[in-house]
């Protein structure tokens, strides 16, 4: 089979990892890819956004099967257009990507098929959303209905810091369009976990879960990210409770989806909140996390290529996937400063020491290379991942991974995994 990656960042090296070693591949690209893809894949250099370009390529190249790794083109239709030119892929159409897209039509999903999720009300009116933020009282959610690269929601600890992102999102306008309309809710409370699911519109199977760190320091504290470290499995989730999401959770969206005209193919992505009550929904995303993916993939047995065409195929019923019980644990390595400013271009050494640690593989997100040396060129820029019989060896092959790089622009978080070791976090010791 001929295939197409699209995307650069670690989820997507993973992805080409995975998919280079399936006896079925006879061709890889990736577009625009980094140079970790390029190991396994032929990098092509297109944007992910270029959909036009992506569907020039695919049918000059006689691609047989898209995978876009991030959401932004699923929700610009590369899955429509693609399909519009003869060609597989296997992410949802725009109208299914609308999962993502927009948090208010995720809530009206989720009371439409009864998923658990936090209570919520959507608001196009800054006074009335600050009205209804002093009747409910803090703590409190305050989201951009619209896509905002995770810059869009403030868990406001008081009244005040609810008003500011109102203020903020609504009136400055910091994050455009996007954060005109908010969506207010519940503040839920427990352990947050992530649980994947390959959907061919009406059969879900289970594409494992993880447990990312959202937040840039030890000790959950700092800025969002897009994710600092991933675990997988996540010891907080049990198999009964991940086999429960997938009844309560996943499948009544996929059905709920279909019954709207809009049947989801491709990776939906759960993120819930274990709470006293049971599993509540958060958010879906409609495609694999990034860095969940990177812990998600080495635990897989079974070969991922027949599974996403088969996802494409209307044919999910007949395919099973299994996992290793290895853990997995990934560490990203980001440049100095993020999620705010930071430097572009700065050397990185040690990926090949890394990289032959015992147990650890190196995934690229953020790099490039100039005149021969590889190079920072974005915020998150490695994941390093590593695999063992157990969450502690795993954690150690990852950090004794990290400790052979040599990049003085880098920082990572040293506490990935905490919750699943069940040490506290490094801040919480202080
Ligand atoms: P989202 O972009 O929707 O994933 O939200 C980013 C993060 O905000 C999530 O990973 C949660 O940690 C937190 N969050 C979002 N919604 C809620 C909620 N209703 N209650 C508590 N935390 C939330
Ligand atoms: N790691 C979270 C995400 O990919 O959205």
């Amino acid at each position: 089979m001929r295939v197409l990656v699209i995307g650069s960042g670690g989820r997507e090296h993973a992805l080409c990892w995975k998919l280079a070693a399936s006896p079925l591949l006879t061709k890889l690209w990736c577009a625009p890819g980094n140079p970790g893809t390029a190991a396994h894949a032929e990098n092509v250099p297109i944007g992910a956004l270029d959909i036009a370009a992506l569907v020039a390529f695919a049918t000059a190249h006689q691609v047989d099967l898209v995978v876009p790794g991030p959401e932004a083109p699923l929700v610009a239709g590369i899955a429509d257009a693609m399909e519009a030119a003869g060609i597989a892929c296997c992410g949802p159409s725009a109208a299914a990507a609308r999962l993502e897209g927009s948090k208010s039509f995720t809530h009206e999903i989720c009371e439409a098929a009864g998923i658990p999720a936090a209570l919520w009300e959507r608001f196009d009116d800054a006074e009335a959303a600050r009205e209804f933020v002093r009747r409910r009282g803090a703590p409190i959610v305050v989201k951009a209905d619209g896509l905002a690269a995770g810059k869009g929601v403030v868990v406001a600890a008081s009244e005040a810091e609810a008003e500011a992102a109102i203020a903020d999102f609504m009136e400055t306008g910091s994050l455009g369009e996007a954060g005109r309309t908010v969506v207010i809710e519940e503040c839920l409370l427990g352990e947050e976990v992530s649980v994947f699911a390959l959907c061919d519109g009406t059969t879900a199977i289970p594409l494992g879960s993880a447990q990312d760190h959202k937040r840039a320091g030890d000790g959950d504290t700092g800025p969002n990210t897009g994710g600092m470290g991933a675990y997988s499995p996540p010891s907080a989730l049990s198999p009964g409770l991940e086999a429960a999401v997938m009844e309560r959770i996943i499948r009544p969206a996929l059905a709920e989806m279909a019954r709207r005209g809009s049947p989801f193919r491709g990776i939906l992505f759960a993120g819930l909140m274990l709470t006293e009550d049971g599993p509540k929904l958060i958010e879906f995303n409609v495609r694999f996390g990034d860095p969940e993916c990177q812990v998600i993939l080495p635990r897989l047995i079974d070969d991922l290529l027949p599974a996403l065409q088969a996802a494409v195929d209307g044919e999910l019923a007949n395919i099973s996937l299994r996992f290793r019980p290895d853990a997995a644990l990934a560490v990203v390595v980001a440049a100095r400063g993020y999620p705010g400013a930071y430097r572009r271009h700065t050397p990185i050494g040690g990926v090949a020491a890394a990289s032959a640690v015992p147990g650890a593989v190196v995934f690229h997100a953020g790099t490039d290379m100039r005149d021969g040396q590889l190079v920072s060129s974005g915020g998150r820029v490695l994941s390093v991942v590593g695999t063992a019989a157990g969450l502690q060896a795993a954690h150690d092959a990852a950090y004794a991974a990290v400790d052979k790089l040599n990049w003085p622009d880098g920082f990572c978080r040293r506490d990935i995994g905490w919750r699943g070791l069940g040490k506290g976090s490094h801040a919480a010791q202080v």
